[in-house]
Order: structure tokens, then sequence, then C-alpha cells
């Protein structure tokens, strides 16, 4: 009743008006799955291909009718008449299609849309929603949201070199606790930019974009701006940052031109230990860059032990640059991106692979999405208690909120919100939820 009987690629639209791959997969029962894929802006140079067209008639070349050609072609031809319970076999089927290492054929954007479809639409068969088809009996807790409230980087035209600023209700006793916390902050943020005469039109992932020129400038406002809104900067609500240092790494240096300032790889390190000592954060994204593999070890190994340090472009959700970068001795956290590797059974290996080595696994969203929700129903499924899906502003974001408010509401007494527990380099005691 599970077997594939049809798989249907569209070209549709996503949060920055740009076109992504949706699929739709129908099975004999009936029961059908239908997921959009993300895409990003600030990507990882070692990232599965999202193949464009490259058309510059068409979308400004960035159409997708390519990869989703692949999808009704080829691999719907491949995988029709599988079962859809068979999820490792028809990722494997999808990757010797392929043939290429970083899926540069087909497009990561098509195997991704039809991997995730097929489970989508065997959860369907089941009747069970997602989060508990990949995550089983036990998959009940509800992650801590990381909610980006102020951007920059490649996320805004500001001039504020680092990209992210979020914050993570950590003292909230449920999930919905945490969104009306971060929601208060949020709003009272706005109201404090606002009198001072700063621009609050929100960024690509719904944070405000005020014309900071430094880091501290935006901690200090996120700061006072939890104080002001009755929470207690660190005790109740913590700092998280993604200073995405590979977009800003030239030349073996970390030059920031808002802040007019170029800084040695130690230099940048103890910057950010600076930062860390003087706010309260609680964890750094891609505080150093991709290449500068040796800043990146020593960080870890300087306040490794009191702050979680999560890969995002280091390892691209891809299992053996995550298992290199433990060898190395580099980050305790991985950032799980679905679309930077391509398939659900390649992430799960990641995420696996994470888990065996204790890191920490934070779900993640990308800064270009849809109203598709399947990242939320993966962090529950993961029981990894940590998302980071953007701001408390624009559907494409808040659509992963209210999906994890649903699972919530579903999971009624069953359900757990992970607060800091599973945050990496916090004491123990910190991390008891
Ligand atoms: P991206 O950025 O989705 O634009 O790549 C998100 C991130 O760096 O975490
Ligand atoms: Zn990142």
């Amino acid at each position: 009743m599970t077997r594939i009987q049809r798989v249907n690629g569209y070209q549709v639209l996503d949060s920055r008006g740009n076109p992504t791959v949706e699929v739709e997969v129908g099975l004999e029962d009936g029961s059908a799955g239908r997921v959009s894929v993300p895409s990003g802006a600030s990507t990882g140079t070692r990232e599965a291909v999202e193949l464009r067209d490259h058309d510059s008639s068409r979308f400004h070349g960035r159409g997708v009718l390519n990869a989703v050609a692949h999808v009704n072609g080829e691999i719907a031809g491949a995988v029709i008449g599988m079962d859809a319970e068979d999820q490792v076999a028809i990722d494997q089927t999808m990757i010797d299609l392929d043939g290429t290492a970083n899926k540069a054929r087909l497009g990561a954007n098509a195997t991704l849309g039809v991997s995730v479809a097929v489970a989508k639409a065997a959860a369907a068969a089941h009747r069970t929603p997602l989060y508990r088809y990949v995550g089983g009996a036990s998959a009940r807790v509800l992650p801590l949201p990381m909610i980006n409230i102020i951007n920059g980087g490649a996320h805004a035209d500001n001039p504020l070199d680092f990209q992210e600023f979020m914050i993570g209700p950590v003292g909230a006793e449920t999930f919905s606790d945490a969104v009306r916390i971060g929601s208060e902050v949020f709003h009272t943020l706005k109201a404090d930019l606002s009198a001072e005469g700063q621009n609050t039109n929100v960024g690509d992932e719904g944070g405000f974009a005020p014309a900071f020129r430094s880091a501290e400038e935006a901690l200090d406002h996120i700061t006072s701006a939890v104080e002001r809104a009755g929470y207690r900067a660190g005790a109740e609500v913590a700092v998280l940052l993604d200073p995405a240092a590979s977009e800003f790494y030239t030349g073996g240096s970390y030059v920031c031109p808002g802040e007019s300032t170029t800084r040695s790889p130690d230099e940048h390190a103890d910057y950010l230990r600076r930062l860390v000592d003087g706010y309260p954060i609680i964890s750094l994204e891609d505080p150093m860059a991709q290449d500068d593999h040796e800043g990146w070890a020593r960080l870890t190994e300087s306040i490794g032990d009191r702050c979680q340090l999560v890969g995002d472009d280091v390892f691209c959700t891809n299992p053996a640059l995550l298992a290199d970068g433990i060898r190395r001795g580099i980050a305790n956290s991985v950032l799980v991106k679905i679309n930077q590797i391509g398939t659900l059974t390649e992430t799960l290996d990641t995420v696996r692979t994470a888990q065996r080595a204790g890191y920490s696994v934070v779900i993640s969203h990308r800064s270009g999405e849809t109203e598709d929700t399947t990242i939320a129903d993966l962090a529950v499924a993961l029981n990894c208690g940590q998302i980071k899906t953007g701001s408390l502003s624009r559907s494409d974001r808040t659509a992963k909120y209210n999906r994890l408010l649903r699972i919530e509401a579903q999971l009624g007494t069953q359900a757990r919100y992970a607060g800091a527990s599973t945050v990496k380099g916090l004491a123990p005691r910190a991390r008891v939820s």
C-alpha cells in the first residue's frame, strides 16, 4: 500500500521571490506528501549543489526547471514502484543515479524534494505526524528556539558585519511560553529602535536590520530590550550569535568593513572570547571561517568548555566533513540544514555522527524559505532540543513556530521543553530542565 505511484515536481517561489523546487509524492493507497526546498544566501563552499538553470532570460538565471525535470524524469523513473517506507534504499538510489560526490548532476534540490516528500507520504499512509514517523514513540522534546531578532551580514543591507543576533528563552517553562517571551522581547526591541529613530524594517529572516556598525551595539540593544521586557538577560533569556565568519574572511584575516577593523585569526578569536565574557552569550555559530581550521580548533580549545560552538559552513551537514572536524577538535555542535546534503538519510547520518561524539545538534532553516514546516517536525523527531528558524515575524518563519505550537498541543502532557538542556558548554546546573 505504501508503494510509490507518482512523483511530481514543480517550480514554486521562496520567501525572497526566487524559484525553488516543490515535490509531491503519491502512494498506491492515495496518501501523498509534499515539500518545498529551502535555499541559502551565505552558503558553505562544500554544500551539495543546488541546481539552477543559469538561463539569464528567466528569473535572472535562478530558475530550477532542470532540477524539476530531473524529479519528473530520471528520479521518478527510478523510484516509482519502490516502497516509500524504504527511505534508505530510495535515498541511495538517488545518490547512485546522480553519480557525483555532491549531487551536482541531478541537483540536491531535486533529491531533497523527493527524499522528504517520500517520508511525508509514508507518514501520511500511517496516519502519523512526520515527527512521530521519523522519531518513533519517544519523540516529544520541543526545542529551544534560537530567535533571530537582529539581521546583518548577507541577510540585510545594513553595515553590521555579523549575520545573526538571536535570543533563546532558556528560562521558559514550555515552548509556547518561549514563543511568548520571544515575541515580547521582539516587540520591545522594535519600540526601542523606533524611539531612537532607527529603521524597523526586517531582513531576510524577519529580524530587524538597524544601521548598527558593531556587534556590541546590537548586543547592548538586545540585552536592554530583554530587561525592559521584564526578563533577566542570561538566566531567562540568553543570547546566541551566528557571525557567519566565512563571509568576512579574506586573505587569512577577518575583515569587518562595518566596524572598520581587520583582525588576524588570533585577534578575532580573542575578540569573540571577550564578547562571550561580556554578554550572556551561550552559543556561537560559524565564529571562524570554513577554511580556517586552525582558528576553529584554537577557539574550541579556548572557550568550547563554556560556550556552544556550532559548525555550519565548516561541516555543511555532511557526515564525512563532520567526522573530520570531530577528529580535528573543531566545534562542539553541528548545524543541520537538510538542503546542504540533499537526502533525509544522510541528514540523519550526520545527526548520529554528532550525537556519538557528544556534539549537540541544531536543526536549521535557510534564509530562503517557504511555508514548508518539515524542520519543525524533524527537531521534535530527533529530540535534539534546539532549532534555528528565524524571527517571530514573516510567515515563512512563523510557520515553523506555529507548527511547533501545534505539535506541543498535540503531545499535551507528554511534551517536554528543552530549555538550555542540550546547549553545549554550559555548567551542568544550567543545563538541567
Ligand atoms: P543561509 O544562512 O541560509 O543564507 O546560508 C543561514 C546561516 O548561515 O545559518
Ligand atoms: Zn550559519
